[in-house]
């Protein structure tokens, strides 16, 4: 399962680029609002060290002015992915991108039938939000399980983005559920490498190395 980052704070991606922990980046509004900075600006400085897929979501809802804010991104970088609503509009803009050789991420996707749908428009991604159903009291996970096995019958490429990861058991299931990609919060990701046991058995290891005397180099 790949990685993506879900921020738009720079110094956060480059935190997780030097661990080479980092696949691709995924934005929205919300967090390009929380980073206080110019949307196309940010996009430009992640898409200069980040190889991977750099998701930048269009404001527009209707398809005109999806078609027109997404051709402009795309602009910034190859490496951008045209990110859209998951509507009918979206649906069409969607397509329209697929046919000219721009990737997309179909997202805010809440169901089975619509990730059906963004398949069939061609989307490189769809993004089922997992935390914000679990926050309805919906099981997340069961929509990348469905989302699964049903590009699996019908063999479609669009790839499963696990979105509005909060957990590492989030990530734990949806690796588990043969989700393509999570993306996930930065703090998240890192909070994957924690164990208690780790922490203990290395403070073992390093009290009864200090009794020995002894040193490497
Ligand atoms: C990513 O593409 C989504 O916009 C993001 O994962 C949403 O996460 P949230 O529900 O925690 O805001």
């Amino acid at each position: 399962m790949k990685f993506f980052v879900d921020t738009a704070v720079v110094s956060e991606i480059r935190d997780l680029h030097e661990y080479g922990l980092l696949d691709g980046v995924t934005t929205n509004p919300s967090l390009i609002a929380k980073s206080g900075r110019d949307f196309k600006e940010v996009i430009a400085e992640i898409c200069a060290f980040v190889d991977g897929p750099v998701s930048a979501e269009v404001a527009s809802i209707d398809y005109d002015g999806m078609v027109a804010e997404g051709e402009h991104l795309a602009k910034i970088a190859p490496n951008v992915v045209v990110k859209l609503p998951l509507t009918l509009a979206g649906l069409k803009a969607c397509r329209h991108f697929t046919l000219n050789g721009i990737k997309t991420n179909v997202t805010l996707c809440f169901s089975a039938n619509q990730a059906l749908l963004a398949a069939k428009a061609g989307a490189t991604y769809i993004s089922p939000f997992i935390g914000r159903l679990d926050d309805i009291n919906i099981d997340g996970m069961e929509l990348i399980r469905d989302i699964r096995q049903i590009y699996d019958n019908y063999a479609f490429e669009t790839q499963i983005l696990a979105a509005s990861i909060r957990t590492a058991n989030h990530v734990r299931e949806a690796a588990l559920a043969g989700a393509d990609v999570a993306t996930i919060p930065a703090g998240v990701i890192k909070g994957l490498a924690n164990h208690v046991l780790t922490d203990k058995g290395l403070d073992q290891f390093a009290k009864d190395w200090a009794a020995t005397g002894q040193s490497i180099l």
